[in-house]
């Protein structure tokens, strides 16, 4: 079994014929991971709560060539997962490969534990703890 140091496989093409879902994936590192999975020629599913920028990063993904579709999921919300699945079920089938970075984390990391307020201390835990798992 090759490993990523002496896979023969061109770089460009080691994800053809695979499908990745991206949580997070409108901004940020999601969006720099689902630009490179589409270089390594990947089918993607990216989804975000951010709808109309994840639409735009999606398009200016699709552009390269790849296969990709958006899809709207607010991770706080447990029956926005389950529709999430259920489609990437009947949509793509099977998926080789999940990406869980979706997270509330532009404004949170780094800030110090007194400044956290109680509400968003509970929106953290909401998306970060509780919404990842389901994915
Ligand atoms: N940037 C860093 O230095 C750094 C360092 C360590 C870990 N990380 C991790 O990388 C991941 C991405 O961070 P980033 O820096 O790109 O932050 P970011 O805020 O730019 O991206 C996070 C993405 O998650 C989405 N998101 C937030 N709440 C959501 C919800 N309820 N449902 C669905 N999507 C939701 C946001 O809309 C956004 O597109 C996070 O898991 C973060 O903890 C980042």
């Amino acid at each position: 079994m090759p490993t990523p140091a002496n896979d023969p496989t061109p770089h460009a093409d080691r994800l053809a014929g695979r499908t990745v879902v991206v949580t997070g994936a409108a901004r940020g590192v999601g969006r720099a991971i689902a630009e490179e999975c589409a270089r390594q020629r990947a089918r993607l599913v990216l989804c975000d709560v951010l709808e109309d920028l994840g639409r735009e990063t999606a398009a200016a993904i699709g552009k390269s060539g790849v296969q990709v579709r958006f899809a709207p999921v607010d991770l706080a919300e447990p029956q926005s997962i389950t529709a999430f699945a259920a489609s990437v079920a009947q949509e793509e089938g099977c998926i080789h490969g999940l990406v869980n970075n979706a997270a509330i984390a532009t404004l949170v990391g780094g800030a110090a534990f007194e400044d956290i307020d109680l509400g968003l201390w509970d929106r953290v835990m909401t998306v970060n703890v509780r919404g990842t798992p389901p994915v």
